[in-house]
């Protein structure tokens, strides 16, 4: 089986920051039986490995010296059904939102909160997606990933995933970072008694604009892209990753000291106690709302989103990531985590 496996790739066109940096050796996986031979390839051996979706949460702070798998995995599919619901699935390689629309399209609702979320469809359990009251935690139904340290297929349920904000078992044991796991495909599972999740206000305020008081599924995915695309610029005309750093959650204790000092930082308390500040606030009150460091910047219409301005590299993104991260530090005593990972740090 032919490998396909590159060396010395360049992999700008790979990642949406755009950013310049090659890897060792790059093998796009459009079949898993190319992973046997990947893995019997002793020029690989005890290489690093990463595995590459749609390079939306990735920082290339330097080259790539492993194997990086780019997964290509395709097919969707309604492959169960049930009184109470559609069990639909997806190859890890689908771009997540032609995934969602095609739902749509179908007549399962259940995705329309997640529509233009970039990225594939085998990365949205690593971290969790989330986006307008909605994370795919509620609607993941399972996986399957292939062990890439013995080659076996392992099935994860939504209890194996350990999911939380931004989170999953993936991330929690680091497999996210080492490539341990090559996730295949994902089902979802769609209720049939569907219930629009409006509680966010940018989507209650979109529709009420539009004056639809009882929306469809469809409905609402018109109104979460119309939201995005004011918000968050479109990767293939200013490179970005979304958002950059996570929200920060903090303790209640320390959530209230902020609230007196700060009463317009908005605090979203969670079930266990903890309390998610709005990161995009902290940025925009540092001052970092429109303002670039080198080539690099922090977005005008979204202070949380960091986005190449045209040539910057690698060390310009951690440059800056690590002067806004200093300065909201230094202003309200606040950890901002990034959202990306990154790769190729020296
Ligand atoms: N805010 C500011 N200034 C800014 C940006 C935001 O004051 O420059 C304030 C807003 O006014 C609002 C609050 O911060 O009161 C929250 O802003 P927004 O609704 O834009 O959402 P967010 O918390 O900044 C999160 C997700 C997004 C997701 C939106 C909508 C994270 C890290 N980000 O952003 O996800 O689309 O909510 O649900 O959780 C992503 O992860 O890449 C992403 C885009």
């Amino acid at each position: 089986m032919n490998t396909s496996l590159q060396a010395a790739a360049a992999l700008r066109a790979l990642n949406t920051l755009a950013l310049p940096a090659s890897a060792t050796w790059l093998a796009r996986i459009d079949d898993v039986r190319q992973l046997a031979a990947l893995r019997a390839d002793p020029r690989l051996a005890g290489r690093p490995r990463f595995i590459l979706g749609g390079g939306s949460n990735i920082v290339l702070a330097g080259d790539f010296d492993g194997l990086m798998l780019q997964v290509a995995l395709t097919g969707r599919a309604c492959v169960a059904e049930d009184t109470d619901a559609w069990y639909v699935r997806a190859g890890a390689g689908e771009s997540w939102h032609d995934f969602v629309q095609w739902t749509l399209a179908q007549g399962w609702p259940g995705l329309e909160n997640l529509s233009l979320i970039p990225g594939t469809v085998g990365a949205a359990p690593i971290q969790n997606i989330g986006a307008y009251g909605l994370e795919v935690a509620e609607r993941f139904h399972s996986l399957r990933a292939i062990d890439l340290v013995d080659g076996q297929e392992r099935s994860f349920a939504a209890s194996d995933c350990r999911f939380g904000y931004r989170d999953s078992v993936f991330k929690q044991e680091g497999w996210h970072r080492d490539g341990r796991f090559l996730i295949v495909d994902v089902t979802f599972r769609l209720p049939k008694r569907w219930q629009p999740v409006t509680r966010y206000a940018d989507v209650a305020n979109e529709l009420a604009a539009r004056d639809i008081a009882a929306p469809t599924a469809r409905d609402i995915a018109d109104a979460v892209i119309a939201i995005r695309r004011r918000k968050l610029p479109d990767p293939a005309t200013l490179p970005n990753t979304g958002s950059f750093f996570q929200n920060p959650l903090v303790d209640g204790a320390v959530a209230a000291a902020l609230h007196t000092a700060h009463p317009a930082l908005p605090q979203y308390p969670q079930a266990d106690g903890r309390v998610k500040l709005a990161a995009g606030w902290l940025i925009e009150q540092a001052g970092w709302k429109g303002k670039d460091l080198g080539p690099a910047g922090m977005y005008e219409q979204q202070a949380l989103v960091l986005v190449n301005r045209g040539g910057a590299t690698g060390s310009d993104v951690c440059a800056l990531a690590a002067a806004v991260q200093a300065d909201v530090a230094a202003r309200f005593g606040v950890t901002l985590v990034p959202e990306p990972i990154y790769l190729g740090m020296a």
